[in-house]
């Protein structure tokens, strides 16, 4: 059996969806192979599914109950439609037969497999089996031709002799060609099927309608590393304060102002993050209060009342189930010492310490960076910020997939 890299697919979480058809027997053999390698799988059968193949022997192969029902009070406690479409890295449908197909395609949300799809923008790989004229039909070819132009993958069919004794197009990939596939999904890059959540930019504290308490931070680094990150396969989501960017193709960006509102953010999107990088220069305090107008000359108050905001980082680093979470700390002077404090404080796996000066750091295009982590320094010249994410990058990803590795172990 090929496993090319498990590494690769260990901790990844796929969703396996399985509609009605003769095949759904081969697909307890891909769940087989997707566990053997550490994978998390979850199971969605629709009703058809269920008159080919029990969900109870899914269950035992993936370890978890098989959802089937768009209604189950149990499941939705549990695991809900919505939840587990924010969960998944990868949803494939192995079958996808015609109807499924034609349900995907218009949107419907009448089994709990549509259901889920509808409500996810993980990306979907299908594998349609089915006889080969329905496979051929102009109805089943334009559903499928509109579904790629979407960015849903197709693998499949097969040709040769099918179930019903017609010969032709329309058998289902054998599980192992299936699992092949999912690798090359998973290695387009260094964080290809990962999910970063980033935060970029400064924070502004409003005194009043006009005025606030903000700092220098451009987003130039944080945006680098955004672009850096999708480059290398990762799905990003940009949590970004005020800034001049344009947001970078290909990126989820949620624009916010202050500390709070990034914080409320974050927190929004982080169950559904691999990895975190808080690169954003986060105000640690804002004024107690804001006056509705703007203060005038003379009244402005001589000194101000401030009180903490939450610590964005220090909050998801310290969920039970975190993400793998990458700092910053931006220092004028013993640059290492207080990074090091600050990486040992908020529990973080990686930091990455930058000195501010007048060509480095802040709103400058150059930047330097010196990585600490449990497993000693790397230092990272200064350079461009682009070409510096890049490198980061690389650092991250070799990191991540080594804590992966040990997690799974
Ligand atoms: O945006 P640029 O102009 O390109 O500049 C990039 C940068 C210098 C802003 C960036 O490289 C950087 O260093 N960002 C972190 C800046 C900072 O203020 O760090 P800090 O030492 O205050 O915070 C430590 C870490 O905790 C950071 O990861 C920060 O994002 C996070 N934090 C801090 C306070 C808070 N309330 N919530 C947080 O998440």
């Amino acid at each position: 059996m090929a496993h090319s890299d498990p590494q690769i697919l260990a901790g990844r979480r796929i969703l396996l969806g399985v509609s009605g058809g003769i095949a759904a027997y081969k697909t307890v053999e891909l769940a087989r192979l997707r566990v053997s390698v550490g994978c998390d799988v979850r199971v969605v059968m629709t009703p058809g599914a269920t008159q080919f193949i029990g969900p109870l022997t899914l269950q035992a192969v993936t370890g978890w109950p098989v959802s089937t029902d768009t209604f189950d009070p149990q499941q939705e406690a549990a695991m809900g439609h919505i939840a587990l479409a924010r969960w998944a890295d990868l949803i494939v449908i192995a079958p996808a037969s015609a109807n499924c197909i034609a349900g995907l395609h218009a949107g419907q949300a009448d089994t709990l497999l549509h259901t889920v799809c509808l409500a996810s923008t993980t990306p979907l790989a299908l594998a349609p089996a089915m006889n080969s004229q329905m496979w051929q039909h102009p109805a089943t070819q334009a559903n499928i031709q509109a579904l790629q132009q979407r960015g849903v993958q197709c693998w499949g069919p097969a040709e040769g002799v099918q179930a019903c004794g017609d010969t032709g197009p329309g058998r289902l990939q054998e599980p192992t060609e299936l699992y092949q596939h999912i690798v090359a999904y998973f290695t387009r890059g260094s964080l290809a099927g990962c999910h970063l959540l980033l935060t970029a930019g400064p924070t502004r504290e409003p005194l009043d309608a006009v005025r606030y308490i903000g700092n220098r931070s451009s987003g130039k680094m944080g945006y680098a590393i955004a672009k850096a990150a999708a480059a290398q396969g990762a799905r990003v989501t940009l949590v970004s304060g005020p800034t001049a960017l344009a947001c970078p193709p290909d990126i989820t960006r949620h624009q916010v102002q202050t500390a709070q509102q990034m914080y409320d953010q974050v927190m929004a999107q982080v169950s559904e993050a691999d990895i975190f990088v808080a690169c954003a220069a986060v105000a640690d305090y804002r004024p107690e209060t804001c006056a509705e107008h703007k203060i005038k000359k003379g009244t402005v108050p001589r000194s101000l009342t401030m009180v903490p905001n939450p610590d964005i980082l220090a909050a998801v680093a310290g969920l039970p189930e975190p993400p793998y979470c990458l700092g910053f700390a931006a220092e004028t002077d013993q640059v290492l010492t207080q990074a090091e404090t600050k990486r040992k404080a908020k529990k973080i796996s990686l930091l990455a310490a930058n000195r501010v000066s007048a060509t480095a750091g802040f709103d400058a295009d150059e930047n330097a960076l010196t990585l600490l982590s449990d497993q000693g320094r790397i230092h990272l010249p200064q350079q461009s910020k682009q070409r510096l994410a890049q490198q980061l990058i690389h650092h991250l990803a070799e990191q991540y997939h080594a804590y992966l590795t040990i997690q799974n172990s």
